[in-house]
């Protein structure tokens, strides 16, 4: 099958090397927009960004391409799936309307109320004064959150009310976000421990994968700014069978029903950020694709064809399929450039990669990485290339033992000023 994946980070190369497993993919017929040097261990790269539609759908057409897999969200809100389907390519990835979800957080804040999915409550403002107002008659902290996509930074928790007048001011009035801030949420602060569910969807039938926990703080102890991820691991102990059954029961029906009756077919993997509150499960946010660092485990832990079921997916034909997980437990450490998420130094040698991938049960997905030689493939030496370098993954018995590993792994890789966090999975591991 002629396949391309569309995508640059950890995330894609977990998928690329899932996806290269299969018997339907192979080497020759396999391409990915633009990659980076993990990804072209198994597709070969084309030089075009995930923001060029237009390149990507001609190259598709004249490759005779018959699934394209969108790993990032600015893609599928700018209508990638759209565009793709209308060429007659079968996609991996939701429309734009279904890609809102994650793209309009108004628009998801208000598709959760009119389906009654227990989320935290809400007030939704495009004007700066109105929401200074607000937060300052507030006794309670809240989260404010810029409406649009803006890479994962959008979101600043606030114990104190008066802590978001100043996040206000530099969303609304000066625009940090562009115009991802002209519409900004004012939420409840709501407590409690919290996991990843996705689940995969093809407009008719919902397929729940296993639970994963991410780790989104900076420093040890989740301490420190907000990041991508630093890390992620799964099976969660507190997400157990009964939890599982909640959540799909409260929430991914029903809103899975919801943009069916408003939009239509949500094709793709349907991702829900929780937080286990007293009252139960509610959701943090949704996005509209597999989350990074959280698919760098969760591939780890598949053992189905990736390929037949995204597929199924874009084929609607979900229900034919069965999804088999190992029942080991798997831990991803994201190693980070110095700095990150501030600024930071690239273009550092990184070293013993090779070492670490050659142990047994661990995988070191490639994020921000570059080859010297200025090709995707087949260069001597690799170089930091992103804040998020690698994302060294390694399966366990038990989460104890997934958790040795994967730090054994990392310390046999080096550059100057790399950084990673230390504590990866311990909540999950009584003492
Ligand atoms: P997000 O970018 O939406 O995943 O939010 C980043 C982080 O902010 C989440 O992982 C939570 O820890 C925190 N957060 C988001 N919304 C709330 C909320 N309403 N109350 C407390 N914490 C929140
Ligand atoms: N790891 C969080 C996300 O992908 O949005």
């Amino acid at each position: 099958m002629n396949i391309l994946l569309v995508g640059s980070g950890g995330r894609e190369h977990a998928l690329a090397w899932k996806m290269a497993q299969s018997p339907l993919c192979k080497y020759d017929r396999f391409w990915t927009a633009p990659g980076n040097p993990g990804i072209a261990q198994h597709a070969q790269c084309v030089n075009i960004s995930v923001d060029d539609t237009e390149a990507i759908v001609s190259f598709a057409r004249q490759n005779a391409v018959e699934l394209v897999v969108v790993g990032p969200e600015d893609p599928l809100a700018n209508a990638l799936g759209d565009e793709i389907r209308q060429a007659g390519i079968l996609c991996f990835g939701p429309s734009a309307e279904g890609a809102r979800i994650e793209a309009d957080k108004a628009y998801a804040k208000n598709l959760m109320r009119a389906a009654s999915v227990p989320t935290a409550e809400a007030r939704i403002f495009t004007d700066l004064q109105s929401a200074k107002d607000y937060v300052l008659s507030r006794d309670n902290g809240v989260a404010v959150k810029a409406a649009g996509l803006a890479k994962g930074k959008g979101v600043i928790v606030c114990p104190e009310p008066y802590q978001a007048v100043k996040p206000l001011e530099e969303i609304m009035g000066k625009k940090i976000f562009g115009d991802a801030g002209n519409t900004v949420l004012v939420e409840e602060m709501i407590t409690g421990p919290e996991a990843t569910v996705m689940a995969f969807c093809d407009g008719k039938t919902i397929y729940p994968m296993e639970p994963l926990q991410d780790h989104k703080p900076i420093d040890d102890g989740d301490t420190g700014p907000n990041t991508g991820g630093m890390g992620a691991y799964s099976p969660v102990p507190i997400v157990d069978g009964a939890a599982m059954d909640r959540i799909e029961r409260e929430i991914l029906v029903p809103i899975v029903d919801a943009m069916r009756r408003d939009f239509g077919r949500y094709e793709g993997v349907l991702y829900a950020g929780l937080m286990f509150t007293n009252a139960g499960p509610k959701v943090i946010e949704f996005n509209c694709r597999f989350g990074d660092p959280e698919c760098q485990p969760l591939m780890m832990r598949f053992k189905s064809d990736l390929v037949e079921v995204m597929v199924a997916v874009a084929e609607h034909k979900l229900a034919e399929t069965t999804i088999e997980w190992d029942r080991r437990a798997a831990v991803c450490v994201v190693m980070a450039s110095g700095g990150y998420p501030g600024t930071y130094e690239k273009g550092f040698e990184i070293t013993g990669i090779d070492q670490a991938d050659a142990m047994d049960g661990v995988k070191v997905f490639h994020a921000g990485t570059s080859a010297a030689n200025g090709q995707s493939s087949g260069a001597e030496k690799l170089l930091t290339a992103g804040g998020r370098v690698l994302g060294v993954t390694a399966l366990g018995d038990t989460i104890a033992d997934a958790q040795k590993r994967a730090y054994q792994a990392a310390q046999k890789i080096h550059w100057q000023d790399c950084y990673y966090r230390k504590d990866i999975a311990a909540k999950a591991i009584k003492p």
